[in-house]
Protein backbone atom coordinates (compact mmCIF):
# COMPACT_ATOMS: atom_id res chain seq x y z
CA UNK A 1 0.00 0.00 0.00
CA UNK A 2 1.41 3.43 -1.26
CA UNK A 3 -0.91 5.58 0.86
CA UNK A 4 -0.26 6.11 4.49
CA UNK A 5 -3.58 5.94 6.31
CA UNK A 6 -4.34 7.73 9.53
CA UNK A 7 -7.73 6.93 11.40
CA UNK A 8 -10.13 9.85 12.25
CA UNK A 9 -8.75 9.05 15.63
CA UNK A 10 -5.38 9.14 15.11
CA UNK A 11 -5.55 12.43 13.51
CA UNK A 12 -7.70 13.62 16.29
CA UNK A 13 -5.35 12.83 18.89
CA UNK A 14 -2.22 14.40 16.81
CA UNK A 15 -4.01 17.65 16.54
CA UNK A 16 -5.14 17.88 20.25
CA UNK A 17 -1.22 16.50 21.30
CA UNK A 18 -0.41 19.41 19.16
CA UNK A 19 -2.09 22.23 20.82
CA UNK A 20 -1.75 20.45 24.56
CA UNK A 21 2.49 21.07 23.52
CA UNK A 22 1.69 25.04 21.83
CA UNK A 23 -0.04 25.84 25.74
CA UNK A 24 2.48 23.56 27.15
CA UNK A 25 5.71 25.50 25.74
CA UNK A 26 3.97 29.28 26.60
CA UNK A 27 3.01 28.18 29.87
CA UNK A 28 7.17 27.51 29.90
CA UNK A 29 7.69 31.02 28.48
CA UNK A 30 5.49 33.29 30.33
CA UNK A 31 7.27 31.49 33.31
CA UNK A 32 10.66 32.40 31.80
CA UNK A 33 9.87 36.16 31.34
CA UNK A 34 8.43 36.71 34.94
CA UNK A 35 12.12 35.71 36.15
CA UNK A 36 13.44 38.63 38.46
CA UNK A 37 16.95 40.25 36.87
CA UNK A 38 19.20 38.21 38.54
CA UNK A 39 21.79 41.32 39.55
CA UNK A 40 18.33 43.13 41.17
CA UNK A 41 18.00 40.29 43.81
CA UNK A 42 19.79 40.13 47.08
CA UNK A 43 22.68 37.80 47.87
CA UNK A 44 20.36 35.87 50.00
CA UNK A 45 17.48 35.97 47.45
CA UNK A 46 19.95 34.31 44.94
CA UNK A 47 21.04 31.62 47.33
CA UNK A 48 17.86 30.91 47.86
CA UNK A 49 16.18 30.10 44.94
CA UNK A 50 19.49 27.89 43.63
CA UNK A 51 18.69 26.22 47.62
CA UNK A 52 15.15 25.55 46.85
CA UNK A 53 15.26 24.67 42.96
CA UNK A 54 18.35 21.78 44.50
CA UNK A 55 16.04 21.14 47.40
CA UNK A 56 13.05 19.75 44.55
CA UNK A 57 15.17 18.62 41.70
CA UNK A 58 17.76 16.89 43.46
CA UNK A 59 15.65 14.22 45.08
CA UNK A 60 12.61 14.13 42.86
CA UNK A 61 13.91 14.63 39.01
CA UNK A 62 14.37 10.55 38.68
CA UNK A 63 11.62 9.59 41.52
CA UNK A 64 8.91 11.23 39.35
CA UNK A 65 10.55 10.43 35.85
CA UNK A 66 10.37 6.62 37.27
CA UNK A 67 6.56 7.51 38.63
CA UNK A 68 5.57 8.57 35.08
CA UNK A 69 7.77 5.49 33.48
CA UNK A 70 5.34 2.91 35.98
CA UNK A 71 2.37 4.96 34.82
CA UNK A 72 2.64 4.53 30.65
CA UNK A 73 1.05 1.88 29.10
CA UNK A 74 2.18 2.17 25.50
CA UNK A 75 4.89 0.18 24.49
CA UNK A 76 6.50 3.10 22.26
CA UNK A 77 6.64 5.63 24.76
CA UNK A 78 8.62 3.90 27.35
CA UNK A 79 11.95 3.46 25.65
CA UNK A 80 11.97 7.46 25.60
CA UNK A 81 11.46 7.42 29.54
CA UNK A 82 14.29 4.78 30.05
CA UNK A 83 16.33 6.29 27.76
CA UNK A 84 16.16 9.66 30.36
CA UNK A 85 16.55 7.80 33.21
CA UNK A 86 19.91 5.78 32.06
CA UNK A 87 21.00 9.06 31.09
CA UNK A 88 20.32 10.34 35.05
CA UNK A 89 21.89 7.05 36.41
CA UNK A 90 24.55 6.82 34.66
CA UNK A 91 26.04 10.42 34.70
CA UNK A 92 24.83 11.00 37.79
CA UNK A 93 22.93 13.96 37.54
CA UNK A 94 21.53 14.35 41.38
CA UNK A 95 25.75 14.43 42.18
CA UNK A 96 26.21 17.10 39.49
CA UNK A 97 23.19 19.34 41.18
CA UNK A 98 24.95 18.99 44.39
CA UNK A 99 28.23 20.13 43.53
CA UNK A 100 26.77 23.09 42.01
CA UNK A 101 24.59 24.05 44.96
CA UNK A 102 27.34 23.09 47.08
CA UNK A 103 29.87 25.54 45.53
CA UNK A 104 27.71 28.28 45.04
CA UNK A 105 26.90 28.29 49.04
CA UNK A 106 23.84 27.17 48.49
CA UNK A 107 23.00 23.99 49.78
CA UNK A 108 19.54 23.82 50.89
CA UNK A 109 18.45 24.06 54.99
CA UNK A 110 15.74 22.53 56.48
CA UNK A 111 13.99 26.05 55.62
CA UNK A 112 14.82 25.92 52.56
CA UNK A 113 13.26 22.03 52.24
CA UNK A 114 10.29 23.37 54.12
CA UNK A 115 9.87 26.30 52.44
CA UNK A 116 8.46 24.45 49.46
CA UNK A 117 6.51 21.51 50.99
CA UNK A 118 3.14 21.83 50.34
CA UNK A 119 3.61 22.37 46.49
CA UNK A 120 5.90 19.36 46.16
CA UNK A 121 3.73 16.88 48.59
CA UNK A 122 1.40 18.12 46.16
CA UNK A 123 3.07 17.28 43.10
CA UNK A 124 4.41 13.63 44.67
CA UNK A 125 0.84 12.88 45.67
CA UNK A 126 -0.38 13.65 41.96
CA UNK A 127 2.53 11.43 40.41
CA UNK A 128 1.33 8.76 43.01
CA UNK A 129 -1.89 8.07 41.07
CA UNK A 130 -0.23 6.85 37.52
CA UNK A 131 -2.29 8.90 35.42
CA UNK A 132 -0.13 8.17 32.22
CA UNK A 133 -0.64 11.22 30.01
CA UNK A 134 -1.08 13.90 32.74
CA UNK A 135 2.17 12.59 33.79
CA UNK A 136 4.05 12.99 30.38
CA UNK A 137 2.69 16.11 30.17
CA UNK A 138 4.12 17.46 33.46
CA UNK A 139 7.39 15.89 33.03
CA UNK A 140 7.57 17.52 28.88
CA UNK A 141 7.30 20.47 31.05
CA UNK A 142 9.84 20.01 33.44
CA UNK A 143 12.34 19.54 31.17
CA UNK A 144 11.16 22.38 28.88
CA UNK A 145 11.40 24.66 32.15
CA UNK A 146 14.71 23.23 33.22
CA UNK A 147 16.48 23.59 29.90
CA UNK A 148 15.07 27.46 29.97
CA UNK A 149 16.06 27.88 33.39
CA UNK A 150 19.54 26.84 33.16
CA UNK A 151 21.22 29.92 31.91
CA UNK A 152 19.69 32.17 34.27
CA UNK A 153 20.39 29.24 37.25
CA UNK A 154 23.84 29.98 36.25
CA UNK A 155 24.01 33.41 36.49
CA UNK A 156 22.44 33.32 39.53
CA UNK A 157 25.32 30.87 40.73
CA UNK A 158 28.05 32.73 38.91
CA UNK A 159 26.70 35.94 41.19
CA UNK A 160 27.40 34.32 44.17
CA UNK A 161 31.11 33.59 42.94
CA UNK A 162 30.92 30.00 41.68
CA UNK A 163 32.55 28.63 38.74
CA UNK A 164 30.97 25.29 38.70
CA UNK A 165 28.44 25.13 35.93
CA UNK A 166 28.36 21.02 34.91
CA UNK A 167 24.94 20.99 35.69
CA UNK A 168 23.85 23.91 34.08
CA UNK A 169 25.79 23.41 30.45
CA UNK A 170 24.68 19.82 30.65
CA UNK A 171 21.09 20.04 31.17
CA UNK A 172 20.67 23.18 28.85
CA UNK A 173 22.13 21.28 26.14
CA UNK A 174 20.76 17.56 26.88
CA UNK A 175 16.92 18.73 28.10
CA UNK A 176 16.30 20.58 24.34
CA UNK A 177 16.03 16.42 22.97
CA UNK A 178 14.27 15.06 26.45
CA UNK A 179 11.89 17.61 25.86
CA UNK A 180 10.83 16.66 22.57
CA UNK A 181 10.83 12.94 22.95
CA UNK A 182 8.29 13.49 26.28
CA UNK A 183 5.94 15.15 24.18
CA UNK A 184 6.43 12.29 21.21
CA UNK A 185 5.47 10.16 24.30
CA UNK A 186 2.73 12.04 25.45
CA UNK A 187 1.51 11.87 21.71
CA UNK A 188 1.87 8.07 21.63
CA UNK A 189 -0.01 7.36 24.87
CA UNK A 190 -2.60 9.70 23.90
CA UNK A 191 -3.62 7.34 21.01
CA UNK A 192 -2.80 3.97 22.83
CA UNK A 193 -4.31 5.00 26.35
CA UNK A 194 -6.71 8.58 25.89
CA UNK A 195 -6.92 10.59 29.09
CA UNK A 196 -10.63 10.14 30.16
CA UNK A 197 -12.53 13.43 28.45
CA UNK A 198 -13.55 14.73 31.75
CA UNK A 199 -9.91 15.29 33.24
CA UNK A 200 -7.68 17.78 32.85
CA UNK A 201 -4.71 17.25 30.67
CA UNK A 202 -2.60 20.04 32.39
CA UNK A 203 -3.45 19.11 36.29
CA UNK A 204 0.21 17.86 36.71
CA UNK A 205 1.55 20.81 34.72
CA UNK A 206 -0.15 23.49 36.93
CA UNK A 207 0.77 21.45 39.96
CA UNK A 208 4.31 21.63 38.29
CA UNK A 209 4.17 25.03 37.26
CA UNK A 210 3.32 26.01 41.03
CA UNK A 211 5.74 24.62 42.37
CA UNK A 212 8.39 26.06 40.10
CA UNK A 213 6.94 29.45 40.36
CA UNK A 214 7.11 29.01 44.36
CA UNK A 215 11.35 28.15 43.89
CA UNK A 216 11.63 31.60 42.29
CA UNK A 217 9.00 33.70 44.15
CA UNK A 218 9.13 32.47 47.65
CA UNK A 219 9.69 35.18 50.52
CA UNK A 220 9.95 34.67 53.98
CA UNK A 221 7.35 37.72 54.37
CA UNK A 222 4.13 36.16 53.70
CA UNK A 223 2.24 39.36 52.79
CA UNK A 224 4.77 39.77 50.20
CA UNK A 225 3.71 35.74 49.01
CA UNK A 226 2.49 35.62 45.16
FE1 LIG B 1 19.35 15.57 34.69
Amino acid sequence: MGIALVSPEQSQSQLSADSIQQTITSMIDNLIASLPDPKQLTAEERRGMIARYSAVLESNFIYWMTATLLAVKAEEARPILLENLHEEVRDAHPAMLRRFSIAAHAFPTDSDSLSINEELTSMRLFLGRLSAVQSLLAMAFFEGYIQKFMPYLAELAALQGSTEMEYTDVHGVCDIAHTAGLFQAASIEMTVSPLEPEKDPYEGVTLLRDLMHKIVFYTNNKANVQ
